[in-house]
């Protein structure tokens, strides 16, 4: 990507991007679409003795994260503030207040450093963060090869999305209730697993053998590509209550873990390749938390490699809530409108904490700070 387009001066170069949708405080600096450092303070242990994310407890971590996050990226990175040509900051969706926090603050640089500003869809930043490759990464929109499919399953969404260009989207399916993270933590507080019980599900089901106990597959064959998972919580649930000793012992604990690892995985596959077959699309992208699962991972592959899709999944680094993602949508918008979004100039103060992805191409610009 050359800097002939860039909309401030010539030694503005740097973007500065900020995600704050949920538990994760992160910012990140990309000099000419380079990522150049990010920080991300996890607030997990914060979380922990609550057995899920407390929305006021993360507001207040937020407030309190980002002032010394950024000061000391701008240290790490030795780059200067007044250098910042653009904000990014995720406007949406997420928690309602720990959104304002990150884009106020996403804001108010804005106008004091006179740069450009766009608010930033945060599953638009998931949909790209595949991209964001090599050493030091740079966002390969390039070998995006548009049109792709990208499968986003976290804690807090299941979205499987037809991407036609950066801003063109189609949900192809959606969680109808739990989402994908959100099963298995549940799943795994039910076995006496601490929060986040994915990844505790996850090291058991490596050892486990995942025929030992079968789990209903939900929606697995029904028509369109949406998901629910809250019927195979229930399934455990009883299972747990018929069968106590099933977690008592070790052997059966890890073929626990990896049957219920079994019905998430084949859900999320076989819909994922459906949609890619009946689209005729070749690429396949994916992140969010839950693409940190092994098995998942694994499946997704083999799968892939089976229909002739190529496999795209983001490194774990950008697989879970980081600002390098924002900032990197933010930079791929900014070089190709020219400008940032209209939010500023249009004083519009507010986060968006249920918006639709299909609406994030209307915060493109038709004009931007003057
Ligand atoms: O993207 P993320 O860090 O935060 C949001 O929810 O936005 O995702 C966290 C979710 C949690 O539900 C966690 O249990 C799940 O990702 N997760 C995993 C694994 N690592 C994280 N689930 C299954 N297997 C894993 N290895
Ligand atoms: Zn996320």
């Amino acid at each position: 990507m050359s800097d002939r387009n860039l909309p401030s001066e010539e030694n503005r170069r740097l973007v500065l991007g900020i995600e704050t949708s949920c538990d994760d405080s992160s910012v990140a600096l990309i000099r000419d679409g380079i990522l150049v450092g990010q920080l991300v303070s996890s607030q997990t242990t914060i979380h922990e003795e609550y057995g899920g994310v407390v929305p006021e407890l993360a507001t207040r971590q937020h407030l309190q994260n980002l002032l010394p996050l950024t000061t000391e990226l701008f240290r790490q990175t030795g780059g200067n503030i007044h250098d910042v040509a653009l904000v990014a900051a995720t406007r949406g969706p997420g928690l309602p207040n720990a959104l304002r926090t990150g884009f106020t603050f996403g804001q108010s640089m804005a106008i004091r450093l006179k740069a450009d500003f766009f608010g930033i869809h945060h599953h638009e930043a998931h949909l790209f963060s595949s991209f964001l490759n090599g050493n030091p990464p740079e966002l390969q929109l390039g070998s995006a090869h548009f049109p792709f499919i990208s499968l986003i399953v976290s804690g807090g969404h299941t979205l499987l999305v037809l991407v036609r260009d950066l801003g063109d989207y189609q949900v192809l399916g959606k969680t109808i209730d739990d989402a994908a993270g959100e099963c298995f933590d549940k799943v795994a507080k039910l076995m006496g697993f601490p929060y986040p019980g994915g990844p505790h599900i996850d090291a058991l089901a490596r050892i486990g053998n995942p025929n030992t106990y079968r789990f209903p597959r939900p929606m697995i064959n029904d028509p369109g590509f949406d998901f629910s998972f809250s019927g195979l919580k229930t399934a455990v649930r009883y299972f747990l209550r018929d069968h106590p000793g099933a977690i008592e012992h070790e052997d059966s604990r890890a073929d626990l873990c990896a049957g219920i690892q079994a019905a998430i995985v084949e859900v999320l596959t076989a819909r994922t390749i459906q949609a890619c077959r009946k689209f005729g699309i070749r690429r396949l992208s994916a992140a969010g938390g839950v693409i940190a699962n092994r098995g998942l991972r694994e499946s997704l592959e083999v799968h892939s490699g089976r229909h002739g899709i190529e496999f795209h999944p983001s490194s774990m680094e950008f697989c879970t809530d980081n600002a390098a993602m924002v900032a990197a949508v933010g930079y791929a918008k900014w070089m190709r409108h020219g400008r940032g979004d209209d939010s500023l100039r249009q004083l519009e103060t507010d986060i968006r904490p249920s918006w639709p992805i299909e609406e994030s191409g209307e915060a493109c610009p038709v004009g931007g700070m003057e």
